[in-house]
């Protein structure tokens, strides 16, 4: 894991955090500083917003908080979570992007000032005395979706979030009627899109719906999605998706532009700790079993995705040929990664499951009654 110094500078606090409990999630707030900084250094916006649904932490959202970035929630609770560790903050600082959210959580929203996206037109008709007379953004979806994994790509039809682009001009009809002023347009292709310019291009499609429909559209929402690279890859270029914006920028300088990424943020700052409970070999099959598994870290049964596993209390030892990492749970899915080069590996041994800040304790379950890793800050 060659672009994890910190947990590797940390070690001993690492094992002295194992040694109290596992499994755990551990978070380094540096590197959440330094992501949000590497962010605003490279990429210029008007607006920098976190997309709270990767890591609600209170430290984590504190840590932000200081370095300026704003809110993104995706439900009432995150916006109750964000406003009960943030009682200063101005509701319309918290941008509200929801999804099939209901009636009554949405009016909640609009009532108190945060400030609400629309996702489906129809509900400008369904819901009309809600919407009537409040300045809102609307979700566009760009028509091609972006990701690493389908689940994540959030555009076209296949796609339940945002309005379809052919649907804009009747949407902008009834908000007229409604009095509703539509002063900015959203859109999120998708996450872990390793695409440069796709912030770019997302804002100009997004600037072509404000120019064909929303004159009073003057903010463009490019979404997150910049992908975390693990397993040793290239990391992102960042300053080229700060150039492309940055095009565009010049382009349209009467667009006020904003970024909300979630992953890029806090997923490097954090890992999950857990403990050997067993080998066994199968034949040729070598498993190295953990005191936790999808109950605590989901995303390699949900995406296929790849975690770097390193085990701590014997690092820098050599592979001993390939092991499948699995949890204790009872599904075959249940498992960290296949055929992944390991070293030895005993009963009791601390292993680290990288890049695990984003979109993993939030995600936790207690399936099986096993109750997910518990969270500490560093
Ligand atoms: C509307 C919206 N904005 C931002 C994000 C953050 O995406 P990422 O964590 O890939 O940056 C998401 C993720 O699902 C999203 O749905």
């Amino acid at each position: 894991m060659p672009d994890l110094p910190w947990w590797r500078a940390h070690r001993d606090a690492l094992l002295a955090l194992a040694d109290q409990r596992t499994p755990r999630y551990v978070y380094h707030l540096d590197t959440v500083r330094d992501r949000a900084r590497a962010l605003q250094t490279h990429v210029r916006a008007d607006r920098y917003l976190y997309a709270v649904k990767a890591n609600g932490h209170p430290d984590v959202i504190g840590a932000l908080a200081a370095e300026g970035l704003r809110p993104e929630c995706v439900s009432w609770d995150e916006i109750a979570h964000v406003r009960a560790l943030r009682p200063a903050l101005d509701p319309a600082e918290i941008l509200y992007t929801p999804n099939f959210a209901p009636r009554a959580e949405v009016a909640r929203a609009l009532a108190e000032g945060v400030r609400v996206t629309i996702d489906n037109a129809s509900t400008l008709d369904a819901w009309a005395d809600v919407w009537r007379g409040h300045d809102v953004f609307v979700r566009v979806d760009p028509g091609v979706g972006k990701g690493h994994h389908a689940h994540v790509r959030t555009a076209g039809t296949a796609s339940k979030f945002g309005v379809d682009a052919a649907d804009l001009g009747a949407l902008a009809e009834r908000a007229r009627a409604l009095d509703v002023r539509v002063v900015g347009l959203h859109a999120h292709v998708g996450s872990g899109v390793d695409e440069t310019d796709t912030w770019g291009e997302t804002a100009r499609i997004l600037a072509a719906h404000a120019d064909a429909h929303f004159p009073d559209a003057r903010v463009l929402d490019v979404g997150g999605g910049l992908p975390v690279p693990t397993g040793g890859a290239a990391p992102f270029d960042l300053a080229a998706a700060g150039r492309a914006l940055a095009a565009f920028r010049t382009e349209r300088p009467e667009f006020q532009v904003w970024v909300e990424p979630g992953r890029y943020l806090v997923a490097d700052a954090g890992v999950l700790l857990a403990r050997v409970t067993q080998v066994k070999r199968k034949g040729d099959v070598r498993y190295v079993g953990l005191d936790t598994g999808m109950n605590s870290l989901v995303r390699p049964a949900l995406y296929g995705a790849h975690h770097d596993i390193v085990n701590l209390s014997r690092l820098g030892a050599e592979a001993e040929g390939v092991a499948e990492i699995v949890g204790p749970i009872c599904e075959t899915g249940d498992a960290f990664a296949h055929a992944r080069p390991f070293p030895h590996a005993e009963e009791g041994d601390v292993v680290v499951i990288g890049t695990a800040g984003a979109y993993g304790a939030v995600m936790a379950s207690s399936y099986n009654r096993r109750a997910p890793a518990e969270e500490v800050a560093m």
